[in-house]
Parts: structure tokens; sequence; C-alpha cells
């Protein structure tokens, strides 16, 4: 018996050196495939330096992006790399990737979770702001903008001067807002103006 067994483990080895080469030459017949497609996650880590690490930013002009749907992650950078939605960086980034990377990306980073940014408000402002809001904006950007919707992203917690030059970019037409959009967001400019911009501005941010 004593003697069996030291054969019997050396057997159990000669098989798994063997099967270990069988594979490695596998992957080697593999290996142009495996360098021509990065992988979802070498694609995402591209990104933590600006978005923080899992999609929550330190902020302020940089987004946070965990959590909003893949759908509106997706198109959002395709209208940055066409030029459809205005950009300082994410223009020439997104151009090195396909659309088939960027939906690869977005899936990524909407499986993690939404952090709200810690940010300072008005009080006076928050209240105007979320009456506003319910009058203008919640029928699409739905509880308070923090549900991540197909088409849209998400306003709770995002940070307040990145929120500032999406809704600049809106309104001086350098990204262009859905029609129903447009619409409100003209009715609130003409009654409200600038304040209603920063009251709205204080209530997403006071969302945790
Ligand atoms: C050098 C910093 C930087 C890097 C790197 C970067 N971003 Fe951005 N990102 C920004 C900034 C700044 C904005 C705001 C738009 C702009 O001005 O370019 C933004 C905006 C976005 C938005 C829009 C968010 C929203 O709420 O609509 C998405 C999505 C996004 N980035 C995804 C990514 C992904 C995915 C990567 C990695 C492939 C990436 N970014 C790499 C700085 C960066
Ligand atoms: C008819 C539906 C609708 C209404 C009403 C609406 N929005 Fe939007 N909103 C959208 C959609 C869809 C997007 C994504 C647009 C895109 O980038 O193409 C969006 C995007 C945004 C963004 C950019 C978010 C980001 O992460 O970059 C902000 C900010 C925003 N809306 C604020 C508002 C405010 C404030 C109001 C009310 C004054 C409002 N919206 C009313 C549908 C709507």
């Amino acid at each position: 018996m004593k003697k069996i067994l030291p054969t019997g483990l050396m057997l159990i080895g000669l098989a798994f050196s063997i099967s270990t080469t069988a594979f490695a030459a596998d992957e080697k017949k593999k290996a142009p495939e495996v360098i021509n497609g990065a992988s979802s996650k070498m694609l995402a880590d591209t990104c933590t330096g600006c978005h923080g690490f899992d999609g929550v930013s330190k902020g302020p002009a940089t987004p946070s992006i965990a959590g909003m749907s893949a759908e509106y992650l997706t198109e959002i950078m395709i209208a940055y790399k066409s030029g459809d939605a205005a950009s300082t960086i994410m223009g020439r980034i997104t151009k090195g990737y396909s659309d088939d990377e960027l939906k690869q990306v977005a899936e990524v980073y909407a499986k993690k979770k939404y952090v709200s940014a810690d940010q300072k408000t008005d009080a006076a402002a928050v209240k105007k702001g979320k009456k506003l809001h319910g009058k203008y904006c919640e029928k699409c950007h739905s509880e308070g903008g923090s549900e991540a919707g197909d088409d849209s992203g998400l306003l709770a917690g995002q940070w307040a001067p990145y929120l500032r030059s999406a809704l600049a970019d809106f309104n001086d037409g350098t990204r262009e807002m859905p029609k129903k959009m447009k619409k409100k967001m003209k009715k609130l400019m003409k009654k409200e103006g600038d304040d209603g911009i920063k009251a709205l501005i204080n209530y997403y941010s006071s969302i945790k």
C-alpha cells in the first residue's frame, strides 16, 4: 500500500501536466483573437482616472456614471463621438472606441451602484427647485431624477457643476434636447430664467 500511493500521485501529477500543456497550446492558437478584442474590464479601466473607481466621480465637473441605464450611457457616448452632444473631453475619448465597445463599457458601468455626491445646498432654493421639477421635469425624470430611465440619465445627486454645464449646453443648442424637454425648458426659462436653473440644480444636489 505504502508504495502504491506515491505512484498514484505521480500519475495524477502527470495527467495534470499533460492537460495544462494541451491547454497552453489551445491558448496559443486563440491568441490573435484575444489581442484584437480588449475585454470589457480593460476598456472600462481607462475611465476611472476621471469618473472615479466604480464610476463614482470625485467631481465636480466630471459626472458620476455608475448605475445609469446601459441604453442612456451608450447613447450619450455615441452623441459625444458624433459631435451631436458638446463635450470638453469625451468627444476625443469616444473616438478611440467602436460603437460596440462603447456599449460594452456602458454595460459595465450600468451594473455599478450609483452614489450621490456630497454637496452643500441652499434650503430655499431646494424648496423652489422641487416645485419646478414637479411642474416641468418629473414626467420624464421620475422620482426627482433618481430613476435610471432607458433614455435619460440620473439627475438626483449628480455633481452640480456638471449639471450646470449640461443644462447650458442644452439651452445654447450645443447638445440636442428631446423635443418635449425643449418645450418644457423654454417655458421654464421664460418664466423663471437662470434662477429657475439654480433652484433645480440645488434640488437635485440635495437628493441623497
Ligand atoms: C480625462 C477625463 C475623462 C476620461 C478619461 C473619461 N471621461 Fe467621461 N466625462 C468626462 C467629462 C469632463 C465629462 C463631461 C462632458 C465633457 O465635457 O467631456 C464626461 C462625461 C461622460 C458621460 C456622460 C454622463 C452623463 O451624465 O450624461 C459618460 C457616459 C462618460 N463620460 C463615460 C466615460 C467612459 C465610459 C469613459 C472611459 C471609456 C470615460 N468617460 C472617460 C471626463 C472623462
Ligand atoms: C419629455 C421628456 C423630458 C422632459 C420633460 C425633461 N427631460 Fe431632461 N432629458 C430627457 C431625455 C430623454 C434626456 C437624455 C437626452 C440626451 O442626451 O439625448 C434628458 C437629459 C437631461 C439632462 C442631462 C443629464 C446628463 O446626465 O447629462 C438634464 C440635466 C436634464 N435632462 C434636465 C431636465 C430638466 C431640468 C427638465 C425640466 C425643466 C427636463 N430635463 C425635462 C427627457 C426629458
